[in-house]
């Protein structure tokens, strides 16, 4: 007799059977008892967790020759039939293999029949989400106007795949991960079945790896009967799905704990010397450093743990040892270089440096430490109308912090300012201190008129785009250049880092002062003129801003009124 895998010889044959998925069991059981069964169903969920099983329970109730039922006797024709997979009346379409327009014709073509002998046809269509687009128009029509005792159901890993209009014309049930326990358990009746004498951490290694899915659980059982024969220990259990033991685990993270690196690499180099996959490794103390995170923020008891007992205390005593940031911490790195081990030649070498960083990692001062140390020093506070740094970059190389003279900000509006270029901190410098400058004109047109004839002097084409300004003010070391809805022609023309670096030099050179340029449209100059200038120059007065640049050696690019945002 040929052998059949666990996973299929005990798959459940009634709604009752089904573990973990009650949600949708009991809505299907209420369907069937008040003769409400849609004409089409969306079951999605991961991998192994019931959805073609229950697919299959409910064409059984629906076509039982006792039926339709809750209860299926498994016992007639068509029962056994649907059982066994080759029931004429329910049809299961694999449509990762048969994803295209003329699999799904023969299957309309084939729902204009009545059923040959049961109550209805009943189209099993799995992992729905692969069918091609042409595929899934075809089935909107037979989904919109079902014929009479036609049941499809779609099964589906991606059901956020389905086109919206598949989805509204079906039933849609979410088919849950299953619990650490709901797999313990059953992993438990299996072996029990099987004669299969198992310690309780060697089921317990197998219901962690299986992930919530149950047919993962189910054929490692049978992987590591095949392996061990029929006495699971423990240590052999894990040593073939490649688990660490939750020891060495705790062992590493007493050691980061007590900083001992040369204890955390040499349990690395033991690892790979009993051949562990390392990469896999990682992925494990990821989910360990996942674990503590939990039992530290939301207490061993969680029932975000999905883990045995003991393992409960352990994890609860060692994520006592550090604190809730700590830990978030090491979990960010432990993620990141299991990620990075996938496409690394040398993913030991990625191992031992994240190991590395979280020996080191409590060492480093928080981020919130330091703001911490920042708001003594006259932070702005919460309040609403305080000016909001919105970025501080690094500055490149300069030693000390230092506002780039040329840096801005923007109306809320967008009033299309551009960025200085990068060279703007040392041009406009010398500009600052030059004492030969000559005095700048006292009225504002004077100096309008004077910052023309030096940028006529410079290019004609510049000098005849001012002509078209509507407006021209200095306020706070900035020149605004304002031109009409109408002009804005001209306004986009000196919006060039060319154009505006000229207008700089210029203007800086005429009024004796070094300057930002900004050019705008007109209706903008209302909230630009009372509020811009102002709140730049609040917060570059702030103190709080200031010990900001200081500390973090950045600088001011954008101010932002929290009020407008
Ligand atoms: N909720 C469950 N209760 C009991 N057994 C289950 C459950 N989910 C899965 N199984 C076991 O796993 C096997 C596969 O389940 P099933 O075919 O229903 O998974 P599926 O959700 O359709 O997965 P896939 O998306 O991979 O097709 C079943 O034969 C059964 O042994
Ligand atoms: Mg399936
Ligand atoms: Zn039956």
């Amino acid at each position: 007799m040929s052998y059949q895998v666990i996973a299929r010889k005990y798959r459940p044959q009634t709604f009752d059977d089904v573990v973990g998925q009650h949600l949708v069991t009991d809505t299907l059981k209420n369907a069937i008892q008040t003769d409400r069964v849609a004409h089409g169903y969306i079951f999605s969920g991961a991998r192994g967790v019931g959805k073609t099983t229950t697919a299959r329970i409910l064409a059984k109730a629906l076509n039982c020759s006792a039926g339709p039922t809750v209860t299926p006797d498994g016992i007639c024709p068509s029962c056994v039939e649907i059982a066994a997979g080759n029931s004429v009346d329910v049809q299961e379409i694999d449509a990762a293999s048969n994803r295209g327009i003329d699999e799904i014709r023969e299957l309309r073509e084939s729902v204009r029949y009545l059923p040959a002998r049961d109550r209805y046809k009943i189209f099993i269509i799995d992992e729905a989400h692969m069918l091609t687009t042409e595929a899934f128009n075809a089935l909107l029509k037979t989904l919109e106007e079902p014929p009479p005792r036609s049941l499809f159901i779609l099964a589906t890993t991606e059901g956020h795949k389905l086109p919206p209009t598949i989805q509204s014309r079906c039933q849609h049930f979410a088919f849950r991960l299953l619990d650490y326990t709901e797999i313990y358990d059953r992993l438990r009746c299996v072996a029990e079945e099987e004669k299969i004498a198992a310690e309780e951490g060697a089921l317990s290694a197998l219901a962690q790896a299986a992930e919530g899915s149950l047919r993962d659980a189910l054929s490692l059982l049978d992987q590591v009967i095949a392996a061990c024969g029929e006495r699971l220990d423990e240590k052999r259990v894990r040593q073939v799905l490649g688990a660490a033991p939750t020891e060495l685990l705790a062992g590493i993270v007493r050691a980061i704990d007590a900083a001992d690196a040369r204890g955390v690499l040499e349990r690395v180099g033991q690892l790979a010397t009993e051949g562990y996959e390392l990469a896999h490794f990682c992925g494990e103390l990821t989910r360990f450093g996942r674990d503590l995170m939990i039992a530290r923020s939301c207490g061993a008891e969680s029932p975000l743990l999905q883990v045995p007992d003991d393992q409960r205390r352990q994890l609860g005593e060692l994520a006592g040892l550090f604190s809730e940031e700590d830990l978030s911490r090491f979990f960010n790195i432990l993620l990141r270089t299991e990620s990075e081990m996938r496409y690394s030649l040398v993913p030991r070498f990625h191992l031992e440096l994240a190991l590395m960083k979280l020996v080191h990692a409590r060492r480093l001062s928080s981020i919130e430490s330091l703001l911490g140390g920042l708001s003594g020093s006259g932070l702005p506070e919460k309040s609403s109308n305080s000016p909001r740094v919105a970025a501080a970059t690094p500055a490149r190389s300069a030693p000390a912090p230092k506002l780039r003279t040329g840096s801005f900000d923007r109306a809320p509006a967008d009033a299309s300012v551009q960025a200085p270029p990068p060279g703007a901190e040392t041009t406009a410098a010398p500009a600052e201190t030059s004492p030969a400058l000559p005095a700048p004109p006292a009225s504002e047109d004077g100096r309008l008129a004077a910052i023309k004839t030096s940028v006529y002097s410079q290019s004609n084409f510049l000098g005849s785009c001012l002509e078209h300004l509507s407006g021209f003010r200095i306020e706070d070391g900035q020149v605004d250049f304002i031109f009409a809805q109408k002009d804005s022609f001209f306004a986009d023309l000196l919006k060039s880092r060319e154009q505006q670096e000229t207008l700089r030099t210029v203007c800086t050179q005429v009024l004796g002062q070094p300057v930002r340029i900004c050019v705008r449209l007109n209706e903008q100059a209302g909230v630009a003129r009372t509020e811009r200038p102002n709140a730049r120059a609040r917060a570059e007065r702030d103190p709080g801003v200031d010990a900001f640049r200081k500390k973090f050696d950045g600088t001011v690019v954008d101010v932002k009124d929290l009020k407008r945002e």
